[in-house]
């Protein structure tokens, strides 16, 4: 039977002209962004707390995000990782406690409890590559007082089973919901279940300031302590600045503050999230419903699709050497396709597995009686899935030529290598 050849063997692409770039809120900057950051220019007053003529960027930011997802208290930040930092020191996590995250997130989630004086403990994931419920309860040991479930790209994670293992042992619950914000578990919003809980506007993320992030929470005692660690100790809007307040909620702080500039672009881009949510996904299903019945293909299994925010259509194949081929293959073709996190489990990194930080004091490992060991093998799952992957990220400047490439790209690798 005649085949066309494959790009990867010297035929011709399906596609020579580049894929638009995964950036998705940034892909939408427009008029919006620009004339938001110009009026903070203008106003002169780039900082949130005062200035000559204070707009209040940040506190619209906050209030629209509060609302949009339905939470009481949105406190911006300068990143994701610092928005980590601010919840679990506002939840009281340090030295001496243990912080469960799944094998399968970003270097920022275990970084971030690093930073906090707590030491990170990895569960392993599900077929949905986000921690897996069950693998919670293995890891729990009397040091353990908090837990960070992050859904992977744009799928939300089994919330209900998780708060419901937090409660029987006591765990504080923060989501890490930089990845996917405006996903949905059950209809409701990722980051409206947990104490405590953080989003990224880093630039690969659904909305974005470049940098920048934000904690939510509807408890008024976790949202004082996020707002003083993120400013120093203080509360200026509640007893100024430098106060001498002596009460015992008072310590010491960092700065975290956003921004107005950020702030400012942030209350654009979230006029945006509905729009680009529903562009990845449309574009996502549509190619997903084309490829399904493609023999030797599998996908990712979502927690609830009608929840997704789209921006990953993540393929599992047989075997890593498959995924390998597959991923060459429909590069060549012109179809960026990677694997997350070199396709290892994130305690693999160095810096991880051989507990190093920036000073040689053995902090925060050393709280315990016991050494903490990182092993290779104790998330198997992680290992299986993460090196069988190819994904393809979106963005809502994604066309329905580019999807068409996608899928006919698809299809030919497939004939080939499957
Ligand atoms: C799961 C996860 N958590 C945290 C972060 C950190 O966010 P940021 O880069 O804004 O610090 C990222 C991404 O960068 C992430 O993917």
């Amino acid at each position: 039977m005649y085949k066309e050849k494959l790009a990867i063997h010297g035929g011709e692409p399906v596609r020579t002209e580049p894929m638009p770039p995964p950036y998705a809120g940034a892909s939408v900057y427009g008029e919006e962004e620009e004339r938001a950051v110009l009026e903070v220019i203008r106003s002169k007053s780039p900082y949130r707390y005062y200035g000559p003529n204070v707009l209040g960027k940040v506190r619209e930011f906050e209030k629209a995000f509060s609302k949009k997802i339905g939470i009481e208290y949105t406190l911006g930040v300068t990143s994701g990782t610092a928005s980590l930092v601010v919840a679990l020191k506002a939840a009281g996590i340090g030295p001496g406690d243990k912080v469960i995250v799944p094998a399968c997130t970003f270097l920022a989630t275990p970084g971030a409890v690093v930073c906090a004086g707590a030491v990170p403990v990895f569960a392993d994931i599900d077929e949905s590559m986000n921690i897996d419920p069950d693998a919670i309860e293995k890891v729990v040991d009397k040091h353990t007082k908090a837990i960070i479930p992050v859904p992977i790209l744009g799928n939300p994670c089994q919330m209900d089973r998780i708060m419901e293992i937090a409660h029987k042992y006591n765990l504080v619950v923060i989501e890490d919901v930089a990845q996917s914000c405006g996903s949905k578990y059950k209809g409701r919003y990722s980051g409206t279940f947990g104490d405590i809980n953080c989003f990224s506007l880093q630039i690969n993320k659904i909305i974005t300031t470049g940098d920048g992030g934000a904690v939510v929470t509807n408890d008024p005692k976790l949202y004082e302590r996020a707002v003083r660690y993120h400013d120093q100790g203080m509360f200026r809007e509640k007893e100024g600045f430098l106060s001498k307040s002596s009460a015992d909620d008072v310590f010491i702080g960092q700065n975290y503050r956003m921004s107005e500039i950020t702030g400012a672009i942030a209350v654009e881009q979230l006029k945006k999230l509905d729009y680009i949510v529903e562009s990845m996904r449309k574009i996502k299903y549509n190619i997903k419903d084309q490829i399904r019945d493609i023999p030797g293909i599998g996908f990712r299994r979502i927690n609830d699709e009608e929840g997704d925010a789209g921006n990953s259509l993540i393929i599992y194949l047989e075997n890593p050497e498959k995924a390998k081929e597959f991923r060459e293959a429909l590069n060549a073709e012109g179809i960026p396709a990677s694997f997350l996190y070199n396709g290892e489990p994130i305690y693999m990194l160095p810096q991880i597995f051989n507990k190093k930080t920036a000073d040689s004091s053995g902090f925060p490992f050393n709280q315990f009686d016991e050494e903490i060991v990182y092993e290779k093998d104790m998330c198997p799952k992680a290992w299986d899935i993460m090196q069988r992957t190819a994904t393809i990220n979106f963005s809502p400047a994604f066309t329905e030529k580019d999807a068409e490439d996608v899928v006919k790209a698809i299809h030919k690798v497939a004939k080939y290598i499957l």
